[in-house]
């Protein structure tokens, strides 16, 4: 996740090219992130720490526009979708634009703080939406969807590419024939760059933070520092959370799809319904079963 104003301009950067090499070169990080393997703390706990923040931090992201980004897919591979799930729901936004649509929509999430803030979000805005506490890579809901969508980089956090070929077995599993998938992903591009390094250091928000990145190429896992300070009057809470994302070759994905029963349609340069490039940092997938 890339947040607040800077979603605003990562949004906008996602359509212009970035000056790769030069960029790539500068922060390429020697600190060897898989030193940390056996302290990788799992998503839900990356998540559970900071989920009464998420929706805070997010505020600058262009939901709508990303709901309309999948309309135009789905218009573009005659997909009519009535039951979607949002695997990665995280605290809903997705999936609860799409059930203010009329959408039969279900989420499911493996941080339960997460699941917990979408369905009072869901709860408050009159909207019935079923949500499970669940990990993608096993995932079991015993029934089957039309459309699966998964935005905002989510499966990067699944760092084990045995676990994410689970995840699309699981996805497969619940996908009625002809159904769709929709993910998107950060390129290894966007992960060595350090897009994630940001702040609002100096600001008058009530919520500091600092992220640093650093990417380990050996390993292809990112590994993000967030620090975070908020503050309520006089009283300042710290909390310092990592989070780990893991780069996958385009190619790897289709390979991976194609094991579970997917055919990979096409993978857009995020935003466009152009054909990713090696400059894309990030993509969508769309696989159909
Ligand atoms: C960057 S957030 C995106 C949330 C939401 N899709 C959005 O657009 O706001 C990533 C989400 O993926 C969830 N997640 C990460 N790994 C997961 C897994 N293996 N199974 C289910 N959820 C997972 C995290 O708990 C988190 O809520």
């Amino acid at each position: 996740m890339i947040v607040n104003s800077v979603s605003l301009f990562y949004f906008l950067l996602c359509r212009v090219p970035l000056s790769v090499p030069v960029w790539y070169t500068i922060c390429m990080s020697r600190e060897c992130a898989a030193d940390d393997a056996e302290r990788i703390s799992s998503p839900a706990s990356q998540f559970d720490k900071i989920a009464f923040l998420y929706d805070e931090l997010m505020s600058g992201v262009p939901y709508h526009s990303w709901v309309a980004y999948v309309h135009r897919i789905l218009e573009r591979f005659d997909c009519r979708p009535r039951t979607v799930l949002d695997l990665c729901c995280g605290t809903g936004s997705v999936g609860l634009l799409l059930a203010g649509e009329g959408y039969r929509v279900a989420g499911v999430d493996v941080s339960p703080a997460m699941v917990s803030l979408a369905k009072r979000r869901a709860e408050e805005a009159g909207l019935a939406v079923d949500y499970f506490v669940q990990d993608a890579s096993s995932l079991h809901l015993g029934r089957k969807f039309d459309l699966i969508i998964s935005l905002f980089d989510s499966l990067n956090y699944i760092l084990e590419s045995s676990a994410l070929q689970e995840a699309f077995y699981r996805a497969s599993e619940h996908l009625e024939p002809g159904g769709l998938l929709v993910f998107d992903m950060n390129t290894e591009l966007a992960l060595a760059v350090g897009l994630f390094d940001q702040s609002n250091l100096g600001s008058k928000s009530s919520l500091i933070y600092n992220w640093r990145s650093s990417y380990d190429l050996a390993a292809r896992i990112c590994r993000v520092q967030m620090d975070f300070a908020c503050r309520q009057g006089a009283v300042e809470e710290r909390i310092e959370v990592v989070h780990y994302q893991r780069a996958y070759d385009l190619e790897e994905i289709v390979d991976m799809l194609s094991s579970a029963g997917l055919h990979t349609l096409a993978v857009y340069h995020a935003y466009t319904l152009r054909k990713a490039t090696g400059r894309s940092d990030r993509v969508f997938y769309i696989a159909r079963k």
